[in-house]
């Protein structure tokens, strides 16, 4: 088991991506703090794992609250005796062109995406720091370098960059270790809530722009997750790993 006996933090874990975390980790040993807003979602994630005969606790809370995730934390080192993992996976889109942005979008997007991050990797790292261990794994996405209708997005998932390779600088001497994964058209909640002329251009086009020609699952990215939360990625640190079929390739 490549997690065996670590603890981990997934946020936004209820469903999708950070779904499929929480499984794999927990298939690999670890023992998991499962957060969403949606309670009954989080929960449901909790008794998936319990009844595959792993460990796990929910808490129930949005990321942009520093309460909420300093309680992710102190839940861990309660319930499970420390912190090694935390994923900040918990992300949103509030989609529109520039020209009609609202500042409702901007604000929503920046507290989950960008406030939310921050609160999880500080939030961690001090544990982390005093420990003299940890993994901190953050989620990007290729939309980083740009993507219409998504100019709030791209803003929180390219600073989530700058972010990961500051936090990997301040962090390193303390043997704490800080990636980023950016995945690219992951089948999600997310991708299928897209408007229908949105997804039937995807699909058109994905033959050109994608060499693999398929959407990522949760798994996929699960499976990159669980390289840099393990001791394999020991001497990695401050990367951004793309997970999108080949499509910046
Ligand atoms: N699906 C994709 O194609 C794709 C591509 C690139 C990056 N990402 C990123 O991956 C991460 C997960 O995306 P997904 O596709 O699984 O999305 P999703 O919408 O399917 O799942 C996101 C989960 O986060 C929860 N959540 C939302 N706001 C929250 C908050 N404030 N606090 C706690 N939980 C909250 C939701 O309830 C949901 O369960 C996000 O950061 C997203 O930006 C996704």
């Amino acid at each position: 088991m490549r997690l065996k006996d670590k603890v981990a933090v997934v946020t936004g874990s209820g469903r999708g991506i950070g779904e499929g975390i929480v499984m794999r980790f927990a298939e690999e040993g670890a023992k998991v703090v499962v957060n969403d807003v949606n309670e009954a979602d989080a929960n449901a994630v909790v008794e998936k794992v319990k009844a595959a005969g792993g460990q796990a606790v929910g808490v129930i809370g949005s990321v942009a609250s520093r309460q909420v995730v300093q309680g992710m934390v102190d839940t861990a080192i309660k319930e499970f005796g420390t912190l090694d993992i935390m994923v900040n996976n918990a992300g949103i889109t509030r989609d529109a062109m520039l020209h009609k942005m609202t500042d409702e979008q901007w604000d929503q997007v920046i507290a989950v995406n960008l406030t939310g991050v921050f609160y999880g990797i500080q939030c961690a790292a001090i544990f982390m720091r005093e420990k003299g261990y940890g993994k901190i794994i953050n989620i990007s996405s290729t939309s980083a370098f740009g993507n219409p209708g998504q100019l709030n997005y791209a803003a929180t998932k390219a600073a989530i960059i700058g972010m990961t390779k500051t936090a990997a600088k301040e962090l390193g001497q303390k043997n704490v270790n800080v990636n980023a994964i950016a995945p690219g058209m992951i089948w999600t909640d997310m991708m299928k809530n897209m408007p229908q002329s949105a997804k039937d251009r995807i699909d058109q086009m994905l033959p050109a722009i994608m060499p693999l020609n398929r959407k990522g699952s949760p798994l996929d990215v699960a499976n990159l997750a669980l390289f840099l939360a393990s001791e394999e990625s020991q001497f990695m640190t401050g990367h951004v790993l793309f997970c999108e079929g080949g499509m910046k390739a």
